[in-house]
């Protein structure tokens, strides 16, 4: 029997806990080819919401691409991936896609390659430098809309972990893109992201190319009643038996974080798998097996830390993240002055250890937090 906890990858089909309103206020956005920025803390389920927004709008005859700007190490290989997944949506037989691909962007020779698994994919010989690019940068840009107005059939496109674009040269690329999409009347676009800082700056910043080039959604947690229904049925579906008040309790001490939900659960399931039944007891030893599991990793992170963002983590950790200039705090941790604080607060946030939400600052993952409070 297989573990129905998935965690660390996007969740689709059962599962995925029905995100109802969310994913209907997606796909209607987009269809009516609207833009969209949606932003969250990491791995709140913004991957998977879009995943199963795209499959419900390609059901509905919509050409979808979705483009992860983690993949993209250059603006050469954004543009690669880009043009290479818009053809592909439109053309799934290889060589009709190279010829495509040929017509419509003349100025870039497509390739084959065939990967170590046998299968093919198209790409992008020789792609000119990164001062030619910025030619292409229309042209390609305009093709979605072009082909959707060819084909008439309208496109979708998604461009998760969208604050990477800051990482290639700068402001040219994001004028180039808003000057173009702005005028595309069948292509709705989605951008998501967890660096929340970035993404704000970059729609509510006035002198920013893209300001307010969309409607911001902002992803909060799956609602308890839901998502306690939602595991508890996946216990039940698989022949456990659960102790009254059991999820709560991972719900609780994962503070309703859906992927440290789902984490906790898969390893409950494995460690739990001859009993077939779950105690209220059972969970917090189990939790402590994880983080012990996941010392070396958790070690490596604070390896990385200065002593005073360390210090600062443990507070934080600890005392929770309202008061952090309070005599209190600061006393706490020997933090020094409000300055030094800042100074870590804004490197911590930057490597996403920290996040913060209404004023309060919170560890990003549930686990480390208690790794820090438990092992530190
Ligand atoms: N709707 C959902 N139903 C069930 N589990 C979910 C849901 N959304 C997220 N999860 C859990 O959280 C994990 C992370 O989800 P996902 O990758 O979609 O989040 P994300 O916000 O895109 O994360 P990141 O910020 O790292 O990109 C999933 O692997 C799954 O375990
Ligand atoms: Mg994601």
């Amino acid at each position: 029997m297989k573990n129905p906890f998935v965690y660390g990858e996007a969740v689709t089909g059962e599962n995925f806990s029905n995100r109802k309103e969310e994913l209907c206020e997606i796909t209607r956005d987009l269809e009516d080819c609207e833009r969209i920025f949606l932003i969250s803390p990491r791995r709140y389920g913004k991957t998977s919401l879009i995943m199963n927004a795209l499959e419900n709008l390609r059901t509905k005859g919509l050409y979808t691409v979705y483009i992860d700007l983690y993949k993209a190490t250059s603006i050469q290989k954004l543009l690669e991936i880009y043009a290479s997944e818009i053809v592909r949506a439109v053309e799934s037989k290889l060589e009709r896609m190279f010829n495509f691909l040929k017509k419509t962007l003349p100025g870039l020779r497509p390739k084959i390659t065939i990967q170590p698994d046998g299968s093919a994919t198209i790409g992008i010989e020789h792609f000119p430098t990164e001062s030619d690019t910025l030619r292409f940068l229309d042209e390609i840009y305009e093709l979605p809309q072009k082909l959707a107005e060819k084909k008439n059939k309208n496109f979708i496109i998604v461009f998760d972990e969208f604050q990477e674009i800051r990482n290639f040269n700068g402001e040219s690329i994001e004028k180039a893109m808003r000057a173009s999409f702005q005028h595309h009347s069948k292509v709705g676009y989605l951008f998501a992201g967890s660096k929340r800082h970035i993404l704000y700056d970059m729609v509510a910043n006035p002198s920013k190319a893209f300001y307010k080039m969309g409607r911001v959604i902002t992803l909060n947690k799956i609602p308890r009643l839901e998502f306690s229904e939602f595991l508890r049925q996946a216990f039940e579906r698989t022949e456990f038996t659960l102790e009254e008040g059991a999820v709560h309790k991972i719900l609780d001490l994962v503070n309703d974080c859906p992927y440290n939900a789902q984490f906790l659960c898969h390893k409950l399931w494995d460690v739990y798998f001859d009993v077939k039944k779950i105690r209220t007891n059972d969970i917090e030893p189990t939790l402590n097996l994880i983080l012990t599991e996941n010392t070396p990793f958790y070690l490596s992170i604070w390896d990385g830390l200065s002593m005073h963002q360390r210090r600062l983590l443990h507070s934080i950790a600890n005392l929770g993240g309202d008061h952090i200039f309070s005599q209190e705090f600061i006393a706490s941790g020997d933090l020094g002055s409000s300055s030094t604080i800042q100074t870590s607060l804004r490197l911590l946030i930057k490597k996403q250890v920290l996040d913060k939400e209404k004023d309060i600052y919170f560890v990003t993952d549930v686990f480390f937090k208690e790794w820090i409070r438990r092992k530190i």
